[in-house]
């Protein structure tokens, strides 16, 4: 229908130049002129989309136009009151002539009485004794011949004062409509054919790009949303805390390696063996390959000896060594297995080794942080400050609920320097956290195998209006330090905390499954915002 409209309303703009009313339009499948107000509205439809094409202009002219009421609608249907009354009375001389009371059962009360007074005027029926009788033997209904040209023309050549008439007895009604004029357009043709929205490579290689028609731009069009990739929040976080490590001084550890020997996560740390955090419960072991390549020997000597005899000032642990459990492999728990990688590879000038290439630039150009001279000259000893920062995975064999899964990321922080305190520490915490824009802090003692003294760090957090801990920190102890090879006065502090905690808590998000796994929301990852600390 659509396209036979707009063909017709070409077709008949090349044989007369203009439509002047679109009234006059027979539309496809009807025999009458689109007189109506649907018919115009369709119309106009298809006006649109020619004009979209720049193929016609229109002109809109508003007019008032008629249609049939409910009971106009049953007139057109039945024949008018008068017209009913006077159809079942008798001819004069043929039968009984008909008292009120039966017209009234005949036709029904309304209509008797309406069409009764009606047909009197109009010389339709006569009194004959007590009853009535048809006056003539046949009738013109001009009421239902009106309403007939109204439902089909919306209006009546009989002219205004009938209209008014109609309207008066309630069975027409005016109602606003619409009809147009017509002239062909800057792009005026006869064919209908879709005009190219693409400018395909077929076009070009079969010229037909020459004399297609095209749809011209919409320059106000929305468009659609490009969908390009978006950044996770843990990701946003990251960064955020990454630029906080970095204003501070720190450089980037290298955290690739996730897969850790048990001598890097535990022993250089001096955890215990028979620590319960290298349990199965809590850890990951790999079954292929399941064993690391030994450390250096020397090294791997010093770590021994410390756990099982002591040495540097400590009572060891006393219990017999397990070189099985020491080259277990597993998934790093934490990236403190990094730290002690490059705490251990910082180390290598006071072990009179030569320092290996990826520390010479985190300790080039580091200045002491506690102002110290004479780390160079005669008495260089090889120790150069440094200041290390890690953000990346790790691994734990932990039940899953809303705020743990079995990996997660650590935020950690590592400061070497000859004389450091733990107030340097609870310094630099300080400020680190407030520049997450945490400014409340305590701290609290607590343990680590690794660290001593050790201290929780617990923020106060205003929507939830309590104090949630947010991180473990400490002094690492000369049972991990000196092994390495650092002198006596050397001091390495570090602090470490979750990515996840502080992003959820951005985000105002209350379980873990929505931030990570199967069930994100695309959507929502698209749609979260950049975070400033
Ligand atoms: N490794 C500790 C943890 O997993 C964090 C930490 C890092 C503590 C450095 C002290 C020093 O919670």
């Amino acid at each position: 229908m659509a396209e036979a409209l707009q063909k017709l309303i070409l077709d008949t703009l090349e044989a007369e130049t203009t439509i002047k009313d679109t009234r006059s339009l027979i539309l496809p499948g009807q025999a009458q002129p689109a007189s109506s107000n649907e018919d115009q509205i369709v119309i106009l439809g298809a006006l649109n989309s020619l004009l979209s094409r720049d193929m016609i202009q229109y002109e809109t002219h508003e007019v008032i136009t008629h249609v049939n009421t409910v009971e106009g609608g049953q007139i057109l249907k039945d024949g008018s009151h008068e017209a009913r009354v006077w159809s079942v009375l008798p001819v004069k001389g043929h039968g009984e002539p008909m008292t009120p009371a039966q017209l009234k059962k005949e036709v029904g009360e309304e209509t008797a009485k309406v069409g009764q007074g009606r047909a009197f005027k109009n010389g339709w029926i006569n009194k004959e004794g007590a009853g009535l009788v048809k006056a003539v033997s046949e009738i013109e209904d001009t009421t239902q011949k009106d309403l007939q040209e109204i439902a089909s023309t919306g209006t009546l050549k009989a002219g205004e004062k009938v209209l008014v008439d109609l309207r008066k007895r309630k069975l027409v009604a005016q109602k606003k409509g619409q009809w147009f004029t017509v002239q062909k357009g800057p792009q005026f043709s006869t064919s209908t054919a879709k005009p190219e929205t693409d400018l395909t490579a077929d076009m070009l290689a079969s010229g037909s790009w020459k004399t297609a028609t095209y749809k011209k731009y919409n320059f106000e069009a929305e468009g659609i949303p490009t969908s390009g990739g978006a950044l996770h929040p843990l990701l946003k976080v990251r960064e955020e805390i990454r630029n906080i490590f970095l204003e501070m001084g720190f450089a980037e550890m290298p955290t690739a390696s996730f897969v850790e020997s048990g001598f890097w996560c535990f022993d250089a740390l001096f955890v215990p063996q028979q620590h319960p955090a290298r349990d199965l419960q809590d850890t990951f072991y790999l079954s292929d390959p399941k064993r690391a390549l030994p450390p250096n020997p020397e090294y791997y000597k010093r770590v021994s000896t410390v756990h099982e005899h002591g040495g540097f000032g400590s009572a060891g642990y006393r219990a017999p060594w397990s070189h099985e459990e020491s080259s277990k492999l597993l998934l790093r728990t934490h990236t403190t297995a990094s730290s002690a990688h490059m705490l251990y590879k910082l180390a290598a000038r006071c072990r009179g080794e030569e320092p290996q290439d990826d520390t010479a630039e985190f300790t080039h150009g580091a200045t002491s942080t506690t102002g110290r001279k004479g780390d160079t000259g005669k008495n260089d000893d090889g120790f150069r400050p440094a200041k290390l920062f890690s953000i990346d995975r790790v691994f734990r064999n932990e039940t899953m609920d809303a705020t743990h899964l079995a990996e997660f990321h650590q935020v950690e922080g590592v400061v070497a320097d000859r004389d450091l305190t733990l107030a340097d520490l609870i310094g630099f915490m300080r400020v680190f956290f407030s520049k997450m824009g945490i400014e409340q802090v305590r701290f609290k003692p607590a343990y680590n195998p690794y660290t001593e003294p050790s201290l929780e760090i617990f923020a106060f957090h205003p929507m939830l209006n309590r104090w949630v801990e947010v991180g473990n920190s400490g002094m690492f102890r000369p049972e991990m330090l000196e092994p390495m090879g650092f002198p006596k006065d050397v001091r390495v502090h570090g602090w470490g905390l979750s990515l996840e905690r502080p992003t959820m808590i951005r985000y105002g998000i209350n379980n873990i499954r929505t931030l990570v796994g199967h069930k994100v929301s695309i959507e929502g990852i698209e749609n979260s915002p950049a975070v400033m600390f």
